[in-house]
């Protein structure tokens, strides 16, 4: 499954409920009675869904790759690639994209352009949500 209407459909067929969000007051996760949604991109085996999750938030996670040990419900696709509509579904992201390609080591090495360099296209499609997100990366990490 590789659009994001596909994986819009797996969520929703696993009875996972999609809420419509966008509601900027904490407080409305009182009156509603239910945890903040936190879509967690790039979640790899769920390090930081986990802080997530402990935190208080319900965590779906999305990696290109398999990742079996994920702790909480998972979409294997491409995070460039998700439907708006599911996106729009979540009330935080946090997106930790690869860090290698950006990291003094490889530069130092002359080999940074061995792995995709995907902060400025993430940041364009979590600005274009209108969501507040994170980021978890930084130029010579
Ligand atoms: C830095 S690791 C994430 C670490 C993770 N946040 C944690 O706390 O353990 C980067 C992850 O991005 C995934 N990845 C790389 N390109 C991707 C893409 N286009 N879409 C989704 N995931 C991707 C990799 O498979 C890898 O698991």
């Amino acid at each position: 499954m590789n659009d994001g209407a596909a994986t819009l459909s797996v969520i929703l067929n696993q009875g996972i409920r999609s809420v419509p969000t966008r509601r900027p007051e904490a407080d409305a996760f009182v009156a509603f009675g239910r945890k903040p949604r936190l879509l967690d991109l790039f979640c790899c085996a769920g390090g930081a869904g986990t802080g997530y999750s402990m935190a208080g938030f319900d965590v779906v996670g999305v990696d290109i790759k398999s990742q079996p040990n994920y702790p909480f419900p998972f979409v294997q696709t491409d995070a460039l690639t998700l439907d708006p509509k599911f996106i729009s579904t979540f009330d935080a992201i946090h997106a930790s994209p690869p860090c290698q390609s950006y990291s003094d080591l490889a530069k130092r090495n002359g080999n940074a352009d061995a792995w995709p360099r995907l902060i400025d296209p993430i940041r364009d499609v979590l600005v274009r949500s209108g969501i507040p997100c994170i980021i978890e990366n930084v130029d010579g990490g």
